[in-house]
């Protein structure tokens, strides 16, 4: 016969391999630990390894959660991203808007651009009028993200997504980029790169 305690160390082994993700579903890992993740991409002082990976370091916080959330339900689609948050709920977002928000924005130093390729973007933005919600030099605040001293080549990636469609999770973004020339947005880009980001990175 079978001893009381071989039985339920069965009956234990049966639970667990009806719910392979039971032990970790447990303890959930901390925000410390899930931010070790994001630095593999993100980097490991703020300077993310691609030029398409956009700094997250000093985002606005209200911004950061929101664009997890989307990343989670689908609104914003990027393959690396979906997996990322795929194992990661609203709680472990929250934690990581905060902890991220909180950290300095790095000092990337986008050399300003020429003058004519300021002047195309300064008219652009003029006539948009950008900064009645990006704010005065584009510090952006809450959900409404800060462009100052962003990767360019990501602005310029994410802009044109929002203007073709593919990057859905915004319409207003996506009205407003159609009423923009494409041919001016790498100027426009270059040009928000190079803008200080107050209390940013030394
Ligand atoms: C495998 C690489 C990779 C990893 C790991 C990764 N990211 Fe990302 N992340 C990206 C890329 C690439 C983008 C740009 C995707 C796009 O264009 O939508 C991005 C975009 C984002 C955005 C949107 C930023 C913006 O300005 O709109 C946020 C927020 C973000 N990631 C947070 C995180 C967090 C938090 C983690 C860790 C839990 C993480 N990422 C891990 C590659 C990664
Ligand atoms: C009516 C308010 C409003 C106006 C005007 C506006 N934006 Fe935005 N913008 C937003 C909000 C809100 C977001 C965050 C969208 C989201 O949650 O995905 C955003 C996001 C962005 C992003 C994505 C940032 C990132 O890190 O991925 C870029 C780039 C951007 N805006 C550029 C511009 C430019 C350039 C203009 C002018 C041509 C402009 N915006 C005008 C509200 C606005």
């Amino acid at each position: 016969m079978m001893s009381a305690k071989r039985s339920a160390q069965i009956a234990i082994a049966g639970i667990v391999a009806a719910f392979p993700l039971m032990p970790t579903a447990v303890s959930a890992a901390s925000v410390e630990e899930n931010a070790q993740i994001c630095a593999g991409c993100h980097g490991e002082n703020g300077v993310p390894q691609a030029k398409t990976t956009p700094i997250i370091w000093g985002q606005n916080e209200g911004y950061l959660y929101l664009q997890l959330r989307d990343y989670k339900s689908g609104a914003r689609k990027n393959e690396q991203m979906s997996s990322v948050v795929a194992g990661l709920e609203k709680a472990d977002f929250k934690a990581l808007a905060s902890h991220f928000a909180g950290l300095k924005w790095p000092s990337m130093n986008f050399p300003s651009p020429p003058k004519d390729v300021t002047k195309v973007a300064l008219t652009a933005i003029g006539s948009v009028g950008c900064t009645s919600c990006h704010l005065d030099q584009f510090q952006g605040d809450g959900t409404t993200a800060r462009l100052a001293g962003q990767q360019p080549e990501y602005l310029f990636d994410t802009m044109t997504a929002f203007r073709d469609g593919s990057r859905a999770n915004n319409p207003g973004m996506s009205d407003l980029m159609k009423a923009v020339q494409p041919a001016d947005l790498k100027s426009i880009a270059e040009y928000l790169a190079s803008l200080q980001v107050v209390g940013g990175g030394q």
